[in-house]
């Protein structure tokens, strides 16, 4: 059977926007922003994001369309090595680790609009009653466990309907709601009073606090620019493999990016407008931050139960975008490879990690480390990987599949590109790597 590709340009930018848009946006960014200097902090975000996360996606669409396989073939069929294909390989052993700890968070998304959706007939969401205690009974044990599975399953069923009428269709839907209801909740919160302190709170130039937090703050900014854009665990490899023919990856690149920088900045203003306007403290982040303070906020506010079924279906909606791109690559992996059918990728895949998932969901401190430090060096090093091999296997190769259908305007960026994903970006990973195990080690 001929190998699937996106039936629509605009079919490609939403499935990797999709993927690019998702927790990172909205249940991390704001409150690492917000607790590291606000705007101040927003500048340096934006540097490493163009500095390393475009031209590192970009590294990423050349491998994979260039080699029209998953990171594992790729890397092997280009390189004619099979250690290279060893290397990405990992890209399948990373999906399954993200979704281990990412589909916890999306079951307790589920849980959250469920719950939502059911209260006004049963008297109330429990979660609007005591947020914090709420959060904390349901966030680890068997029932977190069971809504993982939940969240998990539909992630299944997406991937199986294969990449035009599963992930090209769902993207299609998912990531424009998404877009509208942020921009709808955020200009209807511009008119609650008290909003403007969330506002502040949330960008204020704060050069004072990043400053202070500089020394631990770089690294996590880093594997936080990465895992926002999806990029080092060979998703956008996957996805840009199911491209037919030529188009602009820098433009797609940049288009990307820039949704997905555009989300985190709207997740920001809405929540912390929508916190402060209700007298909820934002607290400090961590993982039960959004689920606690904004359910604070959807208890005072008049119409605040409806408000919340919109809330959670956007986050779930975005969420699972980002999963369905993680499950494709072992699947990509296991049937462009092995010769399995679709079916059985998924059927498989989804069996294994319902295993890590629950194991994860039953307990916190794997969670912490799985969706930290393991996150952070399999996507930092993956980077590295890809970047390497672009570089230096490919070389010149690279250019000319950078250029290829990318217009003058992205052709003159081509070999300022290739040194970049060659030489510096390279070194600026090996020093967040070491820096990640060094904090860690502490
Ligand atoms: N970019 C997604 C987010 O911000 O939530 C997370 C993600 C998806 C990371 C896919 C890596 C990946 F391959
Ligand atoms: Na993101």
């Amino acid at each position: 059977m001929a190998r699937e590709t996106w039936a629509t340009r605009t079919g490609f930018i939403l499935a990797a926007a999709g993927s690019a848009v998702g927790l990172g946006n909205i249940w991390r960014f704001p409150w690492m922003t917000a607790d590291n200097g606000g705007s101040a902090f927003l500048a340096v975000y934006l540097l490493v994001v163009l500095g390393v996360g475009v031209p590192g996606l970009l590294g990423e669409f050349v491998i994979g369309r260039r080699a029209r396989r998953n990171p594992m073939g790729a890397l092997r069929d280009l390189s004619g090595s099979r250690y290279w294909g060893a290397i990405g390989a990992v890209s399948a052993v990373t999906g399954v680790a993200l979704l281990s700890f990412y589909s916890v968070v999306g079951g307790w998304i589920l849980r959250y609009l469920l719950v939502s959706i059911v209260g006004p007939v049963t008297g109330g969401a429990p979660y609007l009653a005591s947020p914090g205690p709420y959060f904390d009974s349901i966030s680890f044990g068997v029932e977190a466990a069971l809504f993982h599975l939940g969240f998990l399953a539909v992630t299944g069923g997406i991937v199986f309907g294969g990449v035009r009428r599963g992930i090209e269709l769902g993207t299609k839907v998912m990531v424009p709601a998404v877009l509208v209801l942020l921009v709808g909740m955020a200009s209807w919160v511009v008119t609650q009073p008290g909003a403007a302190a969330g506002y502040q709170f949330f960008l204020e130039f704060d050069l004072a606090t990043l400053q202070a937090n500089a020394a631990s703050v770089i690294a996590p900014a880093a594997g936080q620019a990465l895992f926002t854009l999806s990029v080092g665990a060979g998703t956008m490899v996957t996805y840009a493999s199911y491209l037919g023919e030529d188009r602009s990856l820098p433009f797609d690149g940049a288009v990307i990016a820039l949704l997905n920088t555009g989300v985190g900045v709207l997740a920001g203003l809405v929540v912390f407008p929508l916190l402060f306007s209700q007298g909820v403290d934002p607290g400090t982040g961590g993982p039960g931050a959004l689920f606690v303070s904004i359910a604070g906020a959807f208890a005072a506010l008049p119409g605040g139960d409806l408000l919340a079924i919109v809330f959670f279906g956007v986050v779930a909606l975005a969420a699972l975008s980002s999963s369905i791109s993680m499950l494709e690559i072992p699947v990509a992996v296991l049937v462009d490879e092995g010769g399995w059918s679709r079916g059985t990728a998924v059927g498989v895949l989804l069996a294994l990690t319902a295993l890590t998932g629950t194991v994860t969901a039953l307990n916190p401190a794997l969670f912490d480390f799985v969706a930290g430090t393991l996150a952070d060096l399999l996507l930092t090093g993956g980077l590295l990987a890809f970047l390497l091999f672009a570089g230096w296997v490919l070389g010149p190769d690279s250019i000319e599949e950078y250029v290829a259908g990318a217009g003058a305007l992205g052709a003159r960026f081509a070999t300022p590109w290739l040194f970049a994903i060659g030489v510096v970006i390279p070194i600026f990973l090996v020093f967040t790597l070491l820096t990640t195990a060094g904090l860690d080690a502490r």
